[in-house]
């Protein structure tokens, strides 16, 4: 459905936002193998972690969810049931690419699959470590969705990531948890290690040395109550906004700040943006604090090499940040982004450009000169998520009335995106 966005003059108030998808979804799968009820306090709402919570029901475990209050009576490692249908990720990359480690230690076959953009995402470089712990996975032309997972006995791995991913780490670990022996995966970019954190909690033996990850496998893995963090990726919608719209002030409560996904208010921070951090705890592993953010100018930057890694579900709403931005903004090294539910260099470019914003398309990034202003447009979240907020974003700061096709799609990780911003626009 299209969506209208009137531009705004400035954001105020105070906000919470939904938990990390991040987080919702370790929680949900690692609470299903560990034994006993498990609460999750702040589940993430979006349909992707919904994906998560319907598929671990269909390998039999038995989940109340009430909005974002999560019980998950989880059956132990060796409690899951084979599905009657073919398991459905739907739009989610994460589901699909994690729960794989966990479905090829099971003793029966699965098949697992999503929609349409799911179906166009590389899977090989999860085949490719399961592989070598003895996995038997078969998929559409050698690597697409959907996946037909022989589950057997597993071995454990000594893996160096090829590409920096955590959904790729976080699946071998959780296949890790099902070999007899010590599993290690090595990074050589250091990703978010929600993973890490989550099986500490629930009992698992994990260490972590330099960037290498030790996990012991067969523990056994207790139930837990957890609240989620709110998602920083989905408050950098509301922080970009604040920062562009002059006179804001806003306060995000309770936003999780773990250093692996945190870059991007160091990056904020970096161009001169007015971002300040108080109220800081730790909460089962994970750090959580309370944002306010109040409009200022930024220089713009450069986002490259590990911090390319860092921000890459940010730099969809950076780049409408960089194109306001005194000097603009370089993105390099993020070929990753083409890969991603959309390829997201092109359909950033795309909406940008029906903007009227000037900017050059890199293979592996984008070139976008600062100090532009945003025309009133039709735009297209082409089934994405972060594209459809990103660009809400710069719509809000356009000089009219602009138009959102498929705008919808923020459902994915943040249905109440656009209620939330409603209650703050001034
Ligand atoms: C995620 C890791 C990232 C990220 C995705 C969520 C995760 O993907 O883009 O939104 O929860 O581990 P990659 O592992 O493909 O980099």
């Amino acid at each position: 459905m299209p969506q209208r966005i009137p531009p705004a003059r400035f954001l105020s108030g105070a906000i919470s936002l939904p938990g990390d998808k991040s987080i919702s979804h370790r929680y949900a799968m690692i609470a299903s193998i560990a034994q006993g009820e498990s609460r999750l306090r702040n589940y993430s709402t979006g349909a992707d972690c919904r994906s998560t919570l319907n598929a671990m029901r269909a390998l039999g475990i038995s989940i109340e969810q009430d909005g974002a209050a999560v019980v998950i009576r989880g059956r132990g490692l060796d409690g899951l049931r084979q599905p009657t249908a073919d398991l459905d990720a739907g739009n989610s990359g994460s589901t699909i690419r994690m729960l794989s480690g966990i479905l090829a230690a099971q003793p029966f076959r699965t098949r697992i699959g999503g929609d349409e953009s799911l179906s166009g995402r590389p899977m090989g470089r999860i085949m490719e470590p399961l592989g070598r712990m003895g996995a038997s996975i078969s998929a559409r032309d050698g690597r697409f969705p959907p996946l037909e997972i022989r589950g057997t006995p597993l071995r454990p791995v000594d893996y160096t990531l090829p590409v920096p991913s955590a959904q790729v780490k976080t699946c071998i670990l959780l296949a890790g948890l099902y070999a007899e022996g010590t599993t290690i995966v090595r990074e050589t970019v250091r990703s978010r290690d929600h993973t890490e954190i989550a099986l500490r909690e629930f009992g698992a033996d994990v260490r972590v040395a330099a960037r290498s990850i030790t996990l012991l496998g067969r523990p056994v893995l207790t139930g837990r109550d957890l609240t989620v963090p709110a998602d920083l990726s989905s408050a950098a919608f509301f922080l970009v906004a604040a920062l562009l719209l002059p006179g804001s002030i806003l306060t995000i409560r309770g936003v999780g700040l773990n250093p692996t996904r945190a870059t991007l208010l160091d990056f904020l921070k970096g161009m001169g943006a007015d971002v300040r951090i108080t109220e800081v705890e730790c909460r089962n592993g994970e750090l959580v604090g309370e944002l306010l953010v109040k409009s200022s100018p930024v220089r713009g930057g450069t986002i490259e090499k590990e911090t390319t890694a860092a921000l890459i579900d940010e730099i969809p709403v950076l780049a409408v940040l960089g194109a306001a931005s005194e000097q603009g903004l370089i993105i390099r090294d993020a070929g990753e982004l083409r890969i991603k539910e959309t390829d997201r260099i092109a359909t950033i470019a795309d909406n940008l450009r029906r903007m009227g914003v000037h900017l050059e398309e890199t293979a592996d990034g984008l070139i976008i000169a600062g100090g532009q202003k945003f025309r009133s447009a039709e735009l297209d979240s082409f089934g994405d998520h972060r594209i459809a907020m990103a660009f809400t974003v710069a719509a809000l700061c356009a000089d009219g009335e602009s138009v959102i096709r498929g705008a919808e799609a923020a459902a994915v990780s943040f249905p109440e995106f656009f209620e939330t911003l409603q209650g703050v626009r001034g």
